[in-house]
């Protein structure tokens, strides 16, 4: 059995899992740092620096205790180098270094996207949880179309194989979930934005207001995403409205546009590509309005995590390390954070 330990600490949630050959999660801690700052609204990165300085060796040392794992146990450790906050992602660095060079175990640098991608790639497990959308993947999966909507990113991907990625485009501006964030403020909705507009756009009316779905149907941008125009254009919208805000109405207006043209986007990639199977990944895709919509208009097969997986998380990270690892990838100590590392 190889046993990967991973730490993930790039924004706000300290994060540690234990993952047994490449896909069996043994252990998955993550401590949020919401509550904390949900006063700031949004994330505050000297308050969250300092707090995975504060819970790191706790959420570790549950994490090897819950996957009944020794030290000894353990084939390497996977660490988030980046992208994400400089002074957070230095805490997890640090440790992973540490543990590494305590107990000579090689280390592995992880991309904090491809932890989101590679978090389709875990069996699905927690008893009581939604099962992933769809089956396991498979090798024979090759070649996937991968879409990754978080807070910082929004790119469509080909991915030919572990490690592999072509990139079909992405966003010009904002991120999904910036967006999102973005437009919560402007409603005066609570962080993280994207729950909130979420819970806000029940009951609203999708279709009341028109607002614009940039490059949709753009042969010149096939596969970019721009979402400033919509925040722009929601901002007015609150302007001319007034109070009392219809925010049910807005919020679900603007959830639509997002999400059509993300879907959209993704089938029209999938059809360009000719792959047969997509992945969609990051923490909007724990959005409910985008999970339907994909099973609405998808055809292909497509994955899509359980919730818990869609937000930031360590078991992510140990599967994108346990495949780096097996490929032989090891990371010196001198690997530094990369507050804007590229994955391509
Ligand atoms: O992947 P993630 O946890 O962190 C980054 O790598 O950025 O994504 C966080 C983003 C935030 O912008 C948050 O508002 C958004 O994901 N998000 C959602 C939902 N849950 C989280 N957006 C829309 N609907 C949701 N249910
Ligand atoms: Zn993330």
């Amino acid at each position: 059995m190889t046993l990967v330990l991973a730490i993930e600490t790039s924004c706000d949630e300290t994060a540690a899992a234990v993952l047994a050959d490449g896909r069996r999660l043994l252990s998955n801690v993550v401590a949020s740092q919401i509550d904390l700052h949900r006063r700031f609204g949004g994330v505050f990165p000297e308050v969250a620096s300092r707090q995975h300085v504060l819970t790191i060796r706790p959420v570790i040392e549950q994490a090897m205790a819950e996957a009944r794992a020794t030290w000894d146990d353990l084939a390497a450790v996977a660490v988030t180098y980046g992208p994400g906050l400089a002074g957070s992602l230095l805490v997890g660095v640090n440790v992973a270094k540490g543990i590494a060079l305590g107990r000579g175990l090689p280390l592995i640098g992880v991309n904090h996207l491809e932890g989101h991608i590679y978090s389709n790639w875990l069996d699905p497990v927690r008893p009581g949880q939604p099962p992933f959308t769809g089956r396991r993947l498979e090798e024979s999966d090759f070649p996937l179309l991968v879409l990754v909507v978080s807070g910082g990113h929004t790119e469509l991907l080909l991915m030919r194989g572990h490690g592999q990625y072509a990139r079909l485009g992405g966003t010009r501006d904002d991120a999904a979930g910036e967006a999102f964030d973005k437009v919560a403020r402007l409603l005066g909705l609570p962080y993280p934005g994207g729950p909130s507009i979420q819970t806000a756009a029940e009951g609203g009316d999708p279709q009341r207001f028109a607002l614009p779905r940039a490059f949709l149907n753009d042969p010149d941008h096939p596969f970019d995403f721009s979402f400033s125009g919509l925040k722009t254009a929601v901002l007015r919208l609150i302007q001319e409205l007034g109070e009392p805000l219809p925010t049910a109405d807005i919020a679900a207006s603007f959830q639509a546009a997002v999400v059509d043209v993300l879907v959209s986007k993704t089938i029209q990639a999938a059809a360009a590509c000719g792959v047969q199977h997509v992945c969609v990944c990051g923490g909007v895709a724990a959005n409910a309005a985008l999970r339907a919509e994909l099973a609405r208009r998808m055809s292909l097969p497509y994955s899509i995590p359980p919730l818990w997986l869609c937000t930031d998380n360590a078991a992510m990270i140990a599967c994108a390390g346990h495949y780096r690892f097996v490929a032989g990838c090891r990371a010196g100590y001198d690997l530094d954070v990369e507050a804007a590392a590229q994955l391509i």
